[in-house]
């Protein structure tokens, strides 16, 4: 088998058998396939796509890729989420604590930023001591213990995604229904879960700007979960403008600490809430949603979840005080306002231009080996629907060093579109899928 032939037979729109993609996996896995011809492999699929049996088959090669997790002495449900990827998307660290501390067993396996979009683990690791490379003994203890601990792709789990992932991320191959469905099913099904619920995100700081894909990729999870016997539910939820106030990982730290004291941001809290309560219904600790959604807001009142957050942290080697004083976590040094040119209503703030303009001063990567800036990011001031006087400030610009810092002002600059009219109100929770 050449690995030239499945490139172009891919390029040329041909389903690859099973054993063809389990070598191409498995060769580029051990590294024996190169990264160029991995990434011409991942481009021939954004452009043909792949069928239901080759996503599966794909899936599984990356979950073989590496060991399966074995929870089995764990007690419980084992319930995760994952979104596919947004900008200032930090529900996960919220909705996880709260679903723990209702008792659900929350085995959180999570990505790096991708393209313009943030990830868990980056935002973790900008707590300082936090460990996100536990040992497969150490996640099962700690789950034990806390019902909630959080890890990445290692050498271990799904090492296959943890490669497919950084390479994707700099051959600009994200947006890929199959390349995404596999990537998080794989590392989900690694750590031995029973039931994922899925945040689908749409609009223009997702990677699926149209709702019909959305659902094709909720969808095509929910299949490849329900093939391995697990229980899938799949939110499908509007991405056009940054979810929250604040993008960039020591800034959404802070904003994480507010909301789990009950004083974050409306939609972040909404959305966070809903998430939490599906874990719960689904983790069978309540009989209805509706109960679970009253146990995730009792949760939030109470400060439970904000207190599991601080033992997990403080678990992997965190320091936990950084929830309560933010001068401990990484700050940046300089500051730029963004200015209304009118007065109006704010109709639109691109999430992808937000996304876009935080990578640009350091809190994405270009390259798969570039490092983080976990200092750097956007607060907004202003969210769509509410009216600005010509001159008020719409947002501001945390960075820590001055390359970039013009280009990123202007991306931000055009994100966001002030109107004579107020817009049409937008849901939030647009459709459930599984
Ligand atoms: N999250 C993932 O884990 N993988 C993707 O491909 C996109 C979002």
């Amino acid at each position: 088998m050449r690995t030239v032939d499945l490139i172009y037979r891919k390029r040329e729109g041909e389903e690859l058998a099973p054993e063809e993609i389990t070598y191409l996996v498995e060769g580029y896995t051990r590294g024996e396939i190169p990264d160029y011809q991995m990434s011409a492999f991942l481009m021939a699929v954004c452009w043909q796509g792949m069928t239901e049996r080759e996503v599966s088959v794909l899936t599984e090669c990356m979950l073989a890729s590496g060991e399966r997790v074995d929870l089995s002495s764990v007690p419980g449900i084992k319930v995760d989420k994952h979104s596919t990827g947004g900008v200032g998307d930090k529900t996960s660290l919220i909705a996880a604590p709260l679903a723990a501390s209702a008792g659900a067993v929350v085995p959180m396996i999570s990505g790096r930023a991708l393209g313009h979009t943030g990830g868990t683990l980056d935002k973790l690791e900008a707590i300082p001591g936090m460990r996100t490379n536990l040992s497969i003994a150490e996640f099962g203890e700690q789950l034990q213990k806390l019902n909630l601990a959080f890890i990445g792709q290692t050498a271990e789990v799904a090492p296959a995604d943890g490669r497919l992932y950084s390479l994707r991320d700099a051959t600009a191959t994200v947006e890929s229904i199959p390349l995404i469905a596999s990537s998080i099913m794989s590392k989900k099904l690694a750590v031995g879960l029973d039931a994922i619920v899925l945040d689908v995100k749409v609009g223009a700081g997702a990677f699926m700007k149209r709702q019909i894909d959305a659902r094709r990729l909720a969808q095509m999870m929910a299949g490849i979960g329900r093939r391995m016997d697990k229980r899938v539910q799949a939110l499908i939820t509007d991405m056009n403008q940054p979810l929250g106030f604040a993008v960039g990982n020591a800034l959404e730290i802070m904003e994480v600490s507010q909301t789990l004291q009950n004083a974050g941001p409306v939609d972040l809290t909404r959305l966070s809430l809903e998430l939490a309560a599906r874990m719960i219904h689904l983790g069978k600790i309540t009989e209805t949603l509706e109960e679970a959604r009253e146990v995730a807001q009792s949760k939030l009142l109470d400060g439970s979840g904000y207190r599991k957050f601080k033992d997990v942290i403080a678990a992997q080697g965190g320091n936990p005080q950084v929830l309560d004083r933010f001068e401990l976590l990484p700050n940046a040094t300089g500051m730029r306002e963004i200015y209304s040119p009118r007065a109006g209503y704010v109709s639109v703030i691109d999430a992808a231009l937000i996304g876009q303009a935080s990578v640009m001063i350091g809190a994405g990567r270009d390259t798969k080996d570039d490092s983080i800036d976990p200092a750097v990011g956007v607060i907004l001031e202003v969210k769509v629907g509410q009216k600005v006087d010509a001159g008020g400030v719409l947002c501001r610009l945390y960075y820590t060093r001055e390359d970039g810092v013009e280009e990123a002002a202007e991306h931000v600059e055009d994100a966001f579109r002030i109107s004579a009219q107020p817009p049409e109100e937008r849901e939030l929770i647009l459709e459930v899928v599984g």
